[in-house]
């Protein structure tokens, strides 16, 4: 606030709220993967009806007029016995991934109807163990991010792990050596048991979940073989959080000291 004159944050906070306004206000229709979406329009239109792809006129995906309707694009549907009772919704035979986004409807031109498409995150359990390589796939060519929410803990360690954008993959120091550019994170233990949320970073949209348990489905033979992987990972991040915390009251005490004498 204090590096930008008010008129200026003035404008900027009502352009920001205006078109969380707008998107906010488009209906949407959330479908599972390979669903069929309907998308709902009801108008009284006389003349060509057209649905395309939100701010793109050109990219038409059916269109109706008094005769007859058309899919221009493979997939896309209208009806034309809906089409003269006013209903002009669109049906999407196949909702995936890449149709996810904004739908306009126009009659002669004008828009008419909005729509958004979301697809319904995945979610998969996934059960493997100690040693072995946990497989996220990240389902969309954009960009995502990882988040990792452990087992047990109360948002303590949940987080960003990783963000893959087309072919280049960031990751956190911490699992930079033990991820592939497949999301492929390797030689996992006990303590990587948790949440895995593949996020849609553009539209901060939730792609894919996954549930995952590093363990033994039929006993604790492998738990006891490997009981020293747990408590190693478990015990590497409190010595680091500790003298973190050492070095910040440290901190805090010779600021106390030298504020005190100013004072006297
Ligand atoms: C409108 O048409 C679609 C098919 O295009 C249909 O699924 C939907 O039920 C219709 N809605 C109404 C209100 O008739
Ligand atoms: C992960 O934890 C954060 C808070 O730390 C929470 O907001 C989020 O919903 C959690 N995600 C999942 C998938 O549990």
């Amino acid at each position: 606030m204090q590096s930008c004159s008010s008129a200026l944050c003035m404008l900027i906070l009502l352009i920001s709220a205006f078109s969380a306004e707008i998107l906010s206000a488009v209906p949407s229709v959330k479908v599972k993967l390979h669903d069929s979406a309907t998308l709902s329009c009801s108008e009284r239109c006389s003349g060509l009806v057209r649905w395309s792809v939100f701010h793109k006129p050109t990219d038409v995906l059916a269109e109706c007029d008094q005769t007859s309707c058309r899919s221009v694009k493979e997939g896309y549907q209208m009806i034309h016995d809906q089409y003269l009772k006013g209903n002009l919704s669109l049906t999407i035979t196949d909702a995936d991934f890449t149709k996810r986004g904004w739908y306009t409807c126009d009659c002669d031109g004008e828009d008419i109807c909005d729509v958004q498409l979301l697809i319904e995150p995945l979610s998969t359990s996934v059960r493997i163990h100690p040693g072995e390589s946990l497989v996220l796939d990240l389902d969309i060519p954009e960009e995502v991010e990882v988040i990792y929410n452990r087992t047990g803990s109360a948002g303590l360690s949940s987080g960003q792990i990783c963000a893959v954008d087309g072919r280049s993959l960031q990751c956190d120091p911490e699992y930079k050596q033990r991820v592939s550019a497949a999301l492929e994170l390797r030689a996992v233990t006990p303590s990587d048991s948790g949440v895995y949320t593949v996020m849609d970073k553009k539209n901060e949209e939730v792609i894919h979940i996954y549930t995952v348990t590093v363990g033994s489905a039929g006993g604790s033979e492998l738990n006891d073989d490997h009981p020293d992987l747990d408590t190693d990972r478990g015990a590497a991040v409190p010595v680091w959080v500790f003298a973190l915390m050492v070095v910040v009251l440290l901190a805090v005490v010779v600021v106390l000291v030298v504020i005190v004498r100013q004072r006297r």
